[in-house]
């Protein structure tokens, strides 16, 4: 009994070890990639004594942006910290992780396809950044997600209706991006046929088309049919009034020259 005891505290001792291990190659990662780009000062304490037990000493949460519960990394928040580079698929390997916000950063690349092991995130931020790329797919496993906001991007190709699954999905945000094709009914309509998703989730994207959006080429059309329409009864109505004006003339002037007959006969006549 004693022996499986000490053989489970041992394996969950290994297990946690190891947990920490992901957490370290994962931040060391991030970094690396995240200063590909320029040096910066945001991540100097991220330095390799404090990344490689990155959540065992509680005098070590002095690692910029990170957040940790149960020794285990769960939340990197680097909103508006200069950072360019791109984002490490090694980022997976904090499995724990919960809430990843690189939002306001000059970050460019792919969003990696390995996002969709994170299986505990539930705030994504990545926005007002230069991703390109697709959205990954993969994010449909992310079960708990409440939060994904890839807003002002340079996000291409169409976006993937498996998002619809995310049942747990509160907050999208996929406007001022370069996205196409049709918006998946999965994100505009709920399984009852109400409203899921408004137009600012996915405006901004010149050629995505679909409820809940206007549609663009119509809205075009239907501001040069007002136009055409303005235009041809103005013209008729000058058409008119300058008829009308002619008849008008014409009669008066028949008038006139009766009456100036009449006068002239009056005249005549004493
Ligand atoms: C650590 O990473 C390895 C390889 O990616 C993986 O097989 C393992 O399950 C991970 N361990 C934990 C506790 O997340
Ligand atoms: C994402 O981050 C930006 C700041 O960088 C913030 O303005 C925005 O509200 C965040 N998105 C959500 C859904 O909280
Ligand atoms: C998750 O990780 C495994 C192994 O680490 C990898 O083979 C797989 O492609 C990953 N899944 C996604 C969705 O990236
Ligand atoms: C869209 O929905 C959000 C909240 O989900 C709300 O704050 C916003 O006012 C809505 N916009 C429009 C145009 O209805």
């Amino acid at each position: 009994m004693a022996g499986i005891t000490l053989l489970l505290l041992c394996l969950s001792v290994l297990f946690r070890a190891e947990a920490e291990d992901n957490d370290t190659n994962c931040l060391i990662s991030v970094k690396a990639a995240l200063e590909a780009g320029e040096a910066s000062q945001k991540l100097s304490n991220w330095n390799q004594a404090s990344v490689t037990k990155p959540c065992s000493d509680p005098s070590s949460n002095s690692l910029e942006g990170v957040t940790c519960s149960n020794s285990r990394v769960i939340s990197i928040t680097l909103s508006s910290s200069n950072l360019a580079g791109n984002i490490s698929p090694d980022i997976a390997d904090c499995s724990d992780l919960q809430t990843l916000d690189l939002s306001s950063n000059s970050i460019s690349g792919p969003i990696p396809d390995s996002i969709g092991n994170l299986t505990n995130l539930v705030t994504l931020n990545l926005s007002s950044n230069s991703l390109s790329g697709t959205i990954p797919v993969g994010l449909s496993a992310c079960q708990y997600l409440n939060v994904l906001d890839l807003h002002k991007n340079k996000l291409l190709g169409s976006i993937p209706g498996e998002l619809g699954l995310l049942t747990r999905l509160k907050t999208l945000d996929l406007s001022y991006n370069k996205l196409t094709g049709q918006i998946p009914s999965s994100l505009s309509i709920t399984a009852t046929g109400a409203p899921r998703f408004n137009t600012s989730s996915f405006e901004g994207n010149k050629d995505l088309h679909g409820y809940p959006l206007v549609e663009h080429s119509n809205h075009g059309l239907s501001v040069l049919a007002i136009v055409g329409i303005g235009l041809g009864s103005g013209l008729l109505s000058l058409l008119v009034s300058s008829f009308a004006v002619c008849i008008w003339l014409r009669v008066s002037q028949q008038g006139y020259a009766a009456q100036e007959g009449k006068i002239s006969q009056l005249v005549s006549d004493t």
